[in-house]
């Protein structure tokens, strides 16, 4: 990558991805990626304090003051303006986006899904409930997908991918991880094919 970019993160909960993009940057496996700013709906955020101990600025945007989505989404458009971004990433973040914030950012935001889409996506599809799914459908196999943001939930184009086998006697938890140690390799490969593009 020549010139350097600047991303931005929205997450929601333990920020193990935002950890593997902050560690893929100090190693030199992402080169001239910058994160700008991690913001999150949720002031308890583990991704906020890993943020903060590798010295990236913070927001902390509280549905409770912007109680309509629109509102939300219009402030968060609004700080996320300031940053002048290349790239937003979704590293669990658990909100849906508003129509008119992925239109103001079109094809500058990708999301990590724990699954191998377009099967166990859509709304209500998230974290330990995709996982519950797989297990129940009997599927042998699930993954992870980073894929464009569209404003139709979980179904926009596939960037990246990677399979995960279910074991026989799998848990929510023992897949729930595998899977996520191969969403860290994936969401630093997907970054980088996005901004090198
Ligand atoms: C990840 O498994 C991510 O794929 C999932 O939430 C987890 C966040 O983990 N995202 C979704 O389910 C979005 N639909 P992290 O906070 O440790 O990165």
């Amino acid at each position: 990558m020549s010139s350097q970019k600047k991303i931005a993160v929205l997450a929601s909960g333990a920020g193990t991805n935002l950890q593997a993009i902050i560690d893929a940057i100090k190693n030199s496996k992402l080169n001239n990626v910058h994160i700008a700013a991690v913001i999150s709906d949720k002031k308890d955020a583990f991704a906020l304090e890993r943020a903060k101990s590798a010295g990236i600025e913070t927001v902390f945007l509280n549905p409770k003051d912007l109680t309509k989505n629109t509102d939300y989404d219009k402030k968060l458009t609004e700080v996320i303006n300031n940053y002048d971004v290349d790239l937003i990433v979704l590293a669990g973040y658990m909100r849906i986006l508003t129509k008119s914030f992925v239109n103001a950012f079109k094809n500058k935001i990708i999301n990590i899904h724990p699954a191998l889409l377009p099967d166990f996506g859509g709304r209500g599809m998230y974290g330990k409930r995709v996982h519950e799914a797989v297990l129940k459908s009997g599927k042998t196999e699930s993954g992870c997908t980073v894929h464009f943001v569209t404003d139709e939930v979980d179904a926009g184009p596939i960037i990246a991918q990677r399979k995960v086998p279910v074991m026989p006697h799998d848990t929510i938890a023992g897949l729930s991880e595998r899977i996520l140690a191969e969403e860290h390799k994936l969401l630093v490969e997907a970054i980088e094919k996005v901004l090198c593009k």
